[in-house]
């Protein structure tokens, strides 16, 4: 009798060193204001529910996942696979089902019913070959307009409605000494979001995806015409130090009255109200002109690596609850500025920005953005960026030699090989 009281003191001595040893480790990128108070919020929440998870949360500065996935993919070859990651849905996530890399999550889908509160597009977007790999966060959305309105008062001027529009405006209020467009792409992406969201406006919502798809490429008119506009509008419009700063200090721009509008998706929402400005009374948001009745999708979303032992699965699931239930999803998008990817979530607590989203969620022609992640595969999505950026300081070349060149370097990643999953 003593032995076995001995082993089972063994056994639960084991036992609790591994609960104790395993911990539950998150990656994400949101480090900037607002969205570093929204992770927290959001984690502090699990604490409450789970206060025996020992919690190891590793930010890595980026924005838009730029240093991030690296660090993960490494961790997870390396067999020491985090318990869980931001990564957008759609295609960002797909590069780690296709290597396999991912455990699939339908067990956790179904009997939690989450087919039954979250849109059919994202639930689209978290699966893979007919499982689900990942669960939504939040939405985002990539194509807003964000101006301060004392500037736009103190200058007469009106939120324009169309893309050209937009580029009068800007005109105006160069000329008036204010800077018109607030860019930061110390890490690239943001000056891409000026590009797609400039050719969402431009060409429309067909066009925007068959672009992606390799179907129509810059020598399409309205393509051609929104690598026009990039050119000037990266030339004439922004900030001179915008290669120095990041997405955050652009909003930075607009909130300190130095520049009049920022092209930037909705977490620029948490960063304004993060530094205790009010939506439509300090700063104005619309859909960036020229793209009204379309939102384009940026989903934050969490999935279960390979190679997790038991107890830290456990752990992932249950961290995956925490962020798909009503509660949790109000206190991160509450602050983050996104929406709920949940359709059940009351509007109570969110401001006048979200509500209005949560409506055009309903309504709009939806897309989603490349630049996020969820419209084209990685590999295309850096060399386009980069490629961006060449045309970008080069106004010497012409309009048909970055026609070429472009269009080189899409017919070389959008092939049919590449975009298939
Ligand atoms: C993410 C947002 C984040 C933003 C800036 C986007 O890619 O989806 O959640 O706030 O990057 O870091």
């Amino acid at each position: 009798m003593k032995r076995v009281w001995i082993l089972v003191t063994i056994f639960a001595l084991v036992a609790s060193f591994t609960v104790m040893a395993a911990k539950f480790s998150i990656y994400d990128w949101w480090t900037a204001g607002g969205e570093k108070q929204a992770i927290t919020a959001e984690i502090n929440y699990f604490h409450q529910l789970y206060p025996n998870i020992e919690i190891a949360q590793n930010p890595v500065a980026g924005g838009a996942g730029a240093n991030m996935h690296a660090v993960i993919k490494s961790l997870i070859f390396a067999g020491l696979p985090p318990t869980t990651f931001q990564v957008h849905a759609g295609w960002e996530m797909y590069e780690y089902t296709k290597a396999k890399l991912l455990d699939p999550i339908t067990d956790l889908w179904q009997s939690e019913g989450w087919t039954k509160v979250f849109p059919k597009e994202i639930e689209e977007l978290c699966s893979y070959d007919g499982k689900f790999y990942a669960v939504p966060m939040d939405v985002h959305r990539a194509n807003m307009l964000w101006y301060n309105i004392s500037i736009f008062k103190k200058l007469g001027l009106k939120v324009p409605k169309t893309f050209e529009g937009l580029i009068s405006v800007m005109k105006k209020i160069k000329a008036a000494g204010y800077i018109p467009l607030a860019v930061g792409d110390r890490y690239q992406w943001p000056a891409a979001m000026v590009f797609e969201e400039g050719l969402l406006a431009i060409a429309g919502p067909k066009t925007y995806d068959e672009f992606f798809e390799g179907k129509v490429n810059y020598s399409n008119p309205s393509v051609k015409k929104a690598l026009e506009d990039f050119r000037d509008i990266m030339e004439n419009y922004v900030n001179e130090n915008h290669a120095s700063l990041t997405w955050d200090q652009a909003c930075g721009l607009v909130a300190n009255g130095k520049a009049a509008m920022t092209i930037m998706g909705d977490w620029a929402n948490g960063y304004f109200m993060g530094l205790g400005l009010k939506a439509n009374v300090d700063y104005g948001a619309v859909a960036v002109p020229g793209s009204q009745g379309v939102y384009n999708l940026v989903i934050d979303a969490f999935p279960v690596p390979k190679g997790l032992s038991k107890i830290e699965k456990e752990y992932a699931y249950d961290w995956l609850k925490t962020i798909a239930s009503v509660k949790g999803q109000a206190i991160f998008n509450q602050i983050k500025g996104s929406i709920p990817a949940r359709i059940d979530v009351p509007t109570t607590g969110f401001n006048t920005v979200q509500v209005n989203n949560m409506k055009e969620l309903k309504t709009d022609i939806l897309v989603s953005s490349a630049v996020h992640g969820s419209e084209a595969p990685a590999p295309f999505v850096t060399a386009w960026e980069n490629a961006l950026t060449v045309v970008q300081y080069h106004p010497s070349m012409s309009l048909e030699q970055a026609v070429n060149y472009l269009n080189a370097v899409n017919a070389q990643y959008l092939t049919p090989q590449n975009l298939s999953h």
